[in-house]
C-alpha cells in the first residue's frame, strides 16, 4: 500500500483520501457562486490554503497561533496603521499582485517598473513649483532630483502629476510624529517639455512599524525590518498607466542586506551623486556650508491599457 510523503511524515491512502475529500466537498460550495470571477478566487483560495495545511501537517497549537496572529493583526490595524497590508507587504504578496498588474511594457523605451506603495503617503500634500523644496522642515541633507516623464514613445508628458514623499533623516515620515506637521511630501507638474525637478532629502535607511505582530514574525524568523532607502513617486498623467515606483540609492547596503518588503528592482537604483559644501546648486540656492547631493529620474509611463 502506497503512501503519501510530506515534509513531516507519511500519511495512508485512507488519511489522504479524507483530506481530499473535505477540499472537494468546499470547493464544491462555492458552485453555485454567481459571479464567475467570485466562484474562482474561492475555490482556489481554498485549494491553496488546504494545500497548506496538509503539507506542513499543521498542529491545532499552530493553527491557534496563527489566529492569534491575525486577531492581534486586526487589534492593532485602525486608519492609520494597517497591519494586513504591512504583512502583504513581507510575505512579497504587494510585489507579485504588483508584478501581475503591472507587467514590463516597451515601446520605443521602456516602461518605468512600479514598487510597493506603502502605508505613508497622504491624499493633498502641498503643491510646489519646479524647483521647490518638499522637505517642510524636515532634517536630512538637501537632494536635487530632476528628470523627464515621456511615454514609451519618447513623447514628452507635459503637466504629469508628480507626487512625492520621503522619510526624514531619523527615518519617519511626517505622519508618524504626532505633530500634525507636513514634511517629506509634496506634488508638482512636469513643465511643457516634461522636465521636473525639486529639491528633496537624500534617503536614507529606515525599519518599516516593527512593534506589532508583524515586527514580531520578523523577529521569530530573524528577518530585519528595514527597508533599503528610498523616495516615493506616484505619476499620474491623462490616457497613461499610473506609476507608483521609489527610487534606491546606488551603494546603500541595504540593497544588498535585502529590503524588507522585496521593492527593490535593478532599474530603480540611481546614483545619488555627493556634492562638496558650497558646490554650486543647479537653481543657485544657497546652502550655505552644507554638503548636498544629486540625482535624475527620468520616468517613462506605459499606456493606461497596457
Ligand atoms: C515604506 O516605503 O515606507 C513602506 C513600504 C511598505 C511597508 C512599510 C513601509
Ligand atoms: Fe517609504
Amino acid at each position: 500500500m502506497s503512501h503519501t510523503t510530506h515534509p513531516q511524515g507519511t500519511i495512508s491512502p485512507e488519511q489522504a483520501a479524507v483530506e481530499q475529500e473535505l477540499v472537494d466537498t468546499v470547493v464544491a460550495s462555492f458552485e453555485k457562486a454567481g459571479d464567475p470571477r467570485l466562484k474562482q478566487i474561492m475555490q482556489s483560495l481554498t485549494r491553496h490554503l488546504h494545500n497548506f495545511v496538509r503539507e506542513v501537517r499543521l498542529t491545532e497549537d499552530e493553527w491557534n497561533t496563527g489566529i492569534e496572529f491575525l486577531t492581534a493583526a486586526g487589534h492593532i490595524t485602525d486608519d492609520k496603521r494597517q497591519e494586513f497590508i504591512l504583512l502583504s507587504d513581507v510575505l512579497g504578496l504587494s510585489m507579485q499582485t504588483i508584478a501581475i498588474n503591472n507587467q514590463a511594457y516597451t515601446g520605443t523605451a521602456p516602461a518605468t517598473e512600479a514598487t510597493v506603495f506603502g502605508p505613508f503617503f497622504v491624499d493633498d500634500a502641498p503643491e510646489i513649483p519646479i524647483g521647490g523644496d518638499i522637505a517642510g522642515g524636515a532634517a536630512g541633507q538637501p537632494c536635487w532630483v530632476e528628470g523627464t516623464i515621456t511615454d514609451t514613445s519618447g513623447n514628452p508628458v507635459p503637466g504629469a502629476r508628480i507626487e512625492v514623499w520621503e522619510a526624514d533623516e531619523d527615518g519617519f515620515y511626517d505622519v508618524q510624529y504626532t505633530d500634525a506637521r507636513v514634511a517629506g511630501r509634496a506634488h508638482l507638474f512636469a513643465d511643457d517639455n516634461g522636465n521636473y525637478a525639486f529639491w528633496g532629502l537624500t534617503p536614507t535607511p529606515y525599519p518599516i512599524p516593527h512593534d506589532g505582530p508583524v515586527g514580531k514574525m520578523l523577529e521569530a524568523t530573524r528577518r530585519s525590518p528595514v527597508r533599503a532607502s528610498h523616495l516615493h513617486f506616484m505619476v499620474t498623467a491623462p490616457g497613461l498607466r499610473t506609476l507608483v515606483t521609489h527610487i534606491f540609492v546606488a551603494g546603500d547596503p541595504q540593497i544588498e542586506t535585502g529590503d524588507s518588503v522585496f521593492g527593490v528592482k535593478n532599474s530603480l537604483i540611481k546614483k545619488f551623486e555627493p556634492q562638496p559644501a558650497n558646490a554650486p546648486t543647479p537653481d543657485g540656492r544657497d546652502l550655505g556650508d552644507q554638503t548636498w547631493a544629486r540625482t535624475r529620474f527620468d520616468v517613462v509611463l506605459a499606456p493606461a491599457n497596457a
